[in-house]
């Protein structure tokens, strides 16, 4: 039997996928008025059907998950209906999407909420360090507002209604939940946000138990089969941090199986700025270990480095972030070894077509 590469078939959940290349979750920045997916952003993600799977950039849950300027929603009529345009023309090309479904937590700023309000998260902490504030510049991030206890059921029935107009309304594949890179979710997770002392706090199941309720509506909204969750047990983007990652991490994978879920997608990087932090242990052995599902793993791959993980079972898929951005035919050029378009940094956020949908794909062979 030939060794499990990159272009070995194989099904998640309740879609089947002919390769392992999975184009990971990217904020671009670009969304429309209303913040609302646009004839770019249907163009961009057309241009990269030929991936296993598509994970959209992260897009909010509500008026009130949103951080940064210009990133799409999907609470809105309008938002499920450009979504759904993005869904048919990448599902035309033979492709499969899900989105990623956020709300930001304490990374974000009164100007991006609807009622000028303040930020909210599991603790009053502030993450240190500045956020891009549109003309207003780099701002400090504000001191959140601990959320009630009262209040946590609300937050997860938000992720469960965008989840519902995500699959339903906008005809997407499913949905990964965004409990990574220091948003909400992974505010909760990690004991350097959460200082909480009720139910949602404390111990590793507390600090986990927004986590499984999200889990648990969104799986009960559109089947677990259409559900991913995205973990980043040892990153430290957005100030994050926590004091024993593997004890923590080890249990959100362990209380995920139940679920049945379509993956587990881990962030640990082996190279360039997703890197594992200087002293860190690697979580991501051990839940691989753990997690009954497929799994897959993102952070610095390239394709040889990716058959690899996957040869020697570390993985049972691979999610590039930044080769698909200068590459729309990126499982075409791993197919035939081709070289690689160069990103530019300068267009990965905001602006139009430049740096987004004008990469060239490689000239089609010759039958
Ligand atoms: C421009 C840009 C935007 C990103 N936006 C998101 C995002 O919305 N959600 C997310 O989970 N990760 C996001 N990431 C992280 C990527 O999904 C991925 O983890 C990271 O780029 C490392 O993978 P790579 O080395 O293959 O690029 C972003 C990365 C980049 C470069």
């Amino acid at each position: 039997m030939s060794a499990v590469d990159l272009f070995t078939p194989v099904r998640l959940g309740a879609v089947e996928l002919p390769n392992r290349i999975v184009m990971a979750p990217m904020t671009r920045s670009r969304a429309g008025a209303g913040n609302t997916p646009t004839d770019l952003t249907v163009e961009y993600y057309r241009q990269r059907a030929s991936a296993g799977l598509i994970i959209t950039e992260a897009t909010q849950v509500s008026a009130d998950a949103q951080g940064y300027p210009d990133t799409p929603g999907i609470h809105t009529v309008e938002q499920a209906a450009g979504w759904r345009r993005v869904a048919d023309a990448v599902h035309a090309d033979g492709g499969r999407i899900f989105t990623q479904i956020w709300h930001v937590g304490r990374i974000s700023h009164p100007m991006f909420r609807p009622d000028g309000s303040q930020p909210v998260a599991p603790s009053a902490i502030a993450a240190r360090g500045e956020l891009y504030a549109g003309a207003a510049g780099m701002v400090p991030f504000p001191v959140p507002r601990a959320l009630e206890t009262a209040e946590i059921p609300a937050y997860a029935r938000l992720f469960a209604d965008a989840a519902k107009r995500a699959v339903f309304d906008a005809g997407l594949d499913g949905v990964e939940i965004h409990a990574a890179n220091g948003y909400l979710i992974d505010q909760f997770l990690r004991d350097g946000t959460n200082a909480r002392t009720d139910a949602y706090g404390g111990s590793v199941a507390n600090r986990a138990r927004f986590l499984m309720e999200v889990t648990e509506a969104v799986s009960h909204a559109v089947g677990a089969q259409r559900v991913g969750v995205r973990l980043s047990p040892n990153g430290t983007f957005n100030d994050m941090k926590d004091s024993d990652p593997a004890a923590l991490f080890g249990h959100v994978a362990e209380a995920l199986n139940p679920f049945g879920l379509a993956f587990l997608h881990v962030i640990e990087g082996i190279g360039g700025p997703q890197a594992l932090p200087e002293g860190a242990t690697p979580v991501a052995p051990l839940l691989r270990r753990i997690f009954k599902g497929p799994f897959i793993i993102n952070g610095g791959f390239t394709r040889e480095a990716g058959d690899a993980a996957l040869a020697n079972g570390d993985a049972d898929l691979v999610s590039f972030g930044v080769p698909f951005i200068g590459n729309p035919d990126l499982v075409e050029r791993f197919k035939r070894g081709a070289p690689l378009n160069e990103p530019d940094r300068g267009t990965f956020y905001g602006g139009a077509a430049k740096g987004y949908t004008d990469y060239p794909a490689l000239e089609p062979v010759e039958a």
